[in-house]
């Protein structure tokens, strides 16, 4: 049998280029050769964004969309909602009794991401309780691997953590129930967004993946470049300019070659320099928008396919349940 892999994802909003290279793109490639699960986090999105019930209702089908029209194959890889497996919950409450405060309040991300997201009111159990949420997302199904980016990796840390104080407590035999996950660290591409910062839909600096082509050639056109090349005629340095980190994602190597000589020596402008840039996005983003305009045009399917996964998916959370209980001494 193969190795299970899993990973969810909020729906907080259209999924961005970021996305894509940052996770998408190696899930795609993950399906390939692990039993995939990949699942919408809705609840992790209630921590942050209880606030905004619409965003989170818009977003959880066309996220699965995206997933799609980016090359997950519903044949190959388990694809589901987070809120409809409440046995998510029962694990949840479960590992809440025995998991001290200070290993949840210890995780990096939770006074982090409480600062980036400084609007709204983070002071809630359940934002405390968001690792150890998604400590029993990955438990739950005994997933091997985890594929996240190095922000999440605490998260997996503690699943382990959680996991070994679980066995310790209700092993019996030496068995263990809950099987400790790795992170899965594969080489991701980070593509900044379009004023170098990190590209996020809150920053205004993101191209959506199926975002029309004619903005997005107008938001590659307007990209700030190497503020030290103020006319076309001084020399730039790659190095200080955010398009050149958009080079290094889409261009083969005489493009990036091109590049660098044409701006070290003025020989080329900023515009003729994004052009090979924006071609490369629209081409790869043309696929995407073919596979999309299918399910848009029949959301029935797209319902279907988190219907088959969803079951999927329950049928092995349905097996961890009882095994927890009946070492919990929940089985009357
Ligand atoms: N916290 C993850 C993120 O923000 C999403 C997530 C929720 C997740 N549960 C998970 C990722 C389980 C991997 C495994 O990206
Ligand atoms: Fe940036 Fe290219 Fe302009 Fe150089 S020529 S500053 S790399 S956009």
């Amino acid at each position: 049998m193969r190795a299970r892999v899993l990973s969810g994802m909020r729906p907080t909003g259209a999924l961005h280029l970021g996305h894509y290279h940052g996770a998408l793109k190696n899930w795609v490639r993950l399906q390939h050769e692990y039993d995939s699960f990949f699942f919408v986090a809705d609840w992790h999105a209630l921590t942050t964004h209880y606030q905004d019930r619409d965003v989170i209702e818009r977003n959880v089908y066309d996220m699965v969309i995206d997933w799609i029209a980016a090359g997950l194959d519903p044949d190959l890889c388990t694809i589901f909602i987070q809120s409809r497996l409440p046995e998510h919950a029962e694990l949840f409450t479960l590992l809440a009794m025995g998991t001290p405060l200070g290993w949840l309040e210890r995780v990096p991300t939770y006074k982090g991401l409480a600062q980036e997201l400084p609007e709204r009111d983070l002071a809630t159990y359940g934002f405390l309780g968001y690792p150890l949420l998604q400590a029993a997302d990955i438990l739950i199904y005994k997933a091997a691997f985890v594929p996240v980016g190095e922000d999440q990796a605490a998260h997996v840390e503690l699943t382990r953590e959680v996991a070994r104080r679980f066995n310790h407590l209700y092993g019996r035999d030496g068995r263990a129930v809950l099987h400790e996950p790795q992170a899965l660290h594969t080489e991701v591409t980070r593509l900044p967004g379009l004023d170098g910062r990190k590209m996020s839909k809150s920053y205004g600096n993101a191209i959506e993946m199926r975002e029309e082509p004619a903005q997005v050639e107008a938001k590659i056109r307007k990209m700030p470049t190497d503020p030290q090349r103020v006319r076309r005629s001084d020399a730039g340095d790659p190095a200080r300019c955010t398009v050149w980190q958009f080079h290094k994602v889409y261009s083969d190597a005489a493009t990036q070659q091109w590049a660098t000589t044409g701006c070290t020596t003025a020989g080329i402008g900023c515009l003729d320099c994004k052009q090979p840039v924006i071609d490369a996005i629209l081409k790869e983003q043309q696929p995407w928008r073919e596979r999309a305009e299918q399910y848009l045009a029949n959301p029935k399917q797209v319902h279907w396919i988190v219907e088959m996964g969803t079951e999927r998916a329950r049928t092995v959370a349905r097996q961890t349940m009882k095994d927890v209980r009946d070492v919990m001494g929940l089985a009357y």
